[in-house]
């Protein structure tokens, strides 16, 4: 008889999307369900003004539950200065461990290109100012993006969330010092690029994320995203690698500790 005993799985969703109205009607159900997939800790990720709010409020109600604020390419054509000062009091609060998420989308376009620009360097001036890692949203922009970055080189830390660059660009975000988040295209078909990153990646610089209620992995492709899926990512990069899944969250949970938690 095998008398081994399974280890508990470990996860962190460190991007998801659960305060959105498209989770009111059975949001308990849903964090019943991913703590049942073993997942400990869910980041909450604002990109506009009331989704930061709401991130807050369940970083609140939750322990293990934290939140980051900040505005989506997308949103930032809505930017005004004195949106610095609302990011910079939400910040303030102790559940808050990051900016973002912000950066440049150019496959969308729906703010002007100069006004995403300006969005993201507030932001990242915000991040400098208050000492915070931040958020990366990137859709066909990585050649603008890291110049920016690299510009600030040393002074910010953070994730390239939903990675979706190729090997020649990771090594340039981890030469910044970057995190890469990977998410549900990586259970898709024909995502041979990015699942040459997920094999690629060290494992101090990976960490996995859902970007719920969006990318739901391919068994529930279409369908709406939960955080218990992140379960479903890490199996994926599990078998990429060769290694245990319990072994991709121990060090998935450990790379968000280093940089949400501990820094
Ligand atoms: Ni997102």
């Amino acid at each position: 008889m095998n008398r081994e005993i399974a280890q508990p799985i470990m996860l962190i969703d460190s991007h998801a999307h659960i305060q959105l109205d498209r989770f009111d009607s059975d949001r308990e159900a849903v964090l019943d369900r991913a703590q049942a997939a073993g997942v400990h800790a869910i980041l909450v990720i604002g990109f506009d003004l009331d989704t930061s709010r709401g991130a807050v409020v369940l970083a609140e109600k939750y322990d293990y539950i934290y939140a980051t604020v900040g505005m989506h390419p997308h949103d930032a054509k809505n930017w005004e200065d004195e949106a610095v000062h609302s990011f910079r009091d939400l910040a303030s609060h102790p559940k808050v461990v990051a900016l973002g998420e912000m950066g440049l989308d150019y496959y969308r376009d729906l703010s002007p290109r100069p006004i995403q620009k300006e969005a993201f360097e507030r932001q990242l001036d915000l991040a400098e100012e208050l000492d915070l890692p931040i958020v990366i949203h990137n859709r066909e922009a990585y050649h603008d993006i890291v110049p920016i970055l690299q510009a600030r080189r040393g002074r910010i830390r953070g994730v390239m969330h939903c990675f979706s660059g190729d090997i020649e660009i990771m090594r340039q975000s981890l030469a910044l010092g970057f995190y890469v988040g990977i998410g549900g295209p990586v259970t898709y078909r024909k995502s041979d690029a990015l699942q040459e990153v997920a094999r690629k990646v060290p494992a101090d610089a990976l960490l996995v994320e859902t970007d719920c209620p969006w990318l739901a992995p391919q068994f529930r492709r279409g369908k709406r995203n939960e955080p218990a899926y992140v379960r479903a990512i890490a199996e994926k990069i599990a078998e990429l690698r060769s290694v245990s899944l319990e072994e991709i969250g121990e060090i998935t949970t450990q790379n968000f500790e280093n940089l949400f938690i501990a820094s």
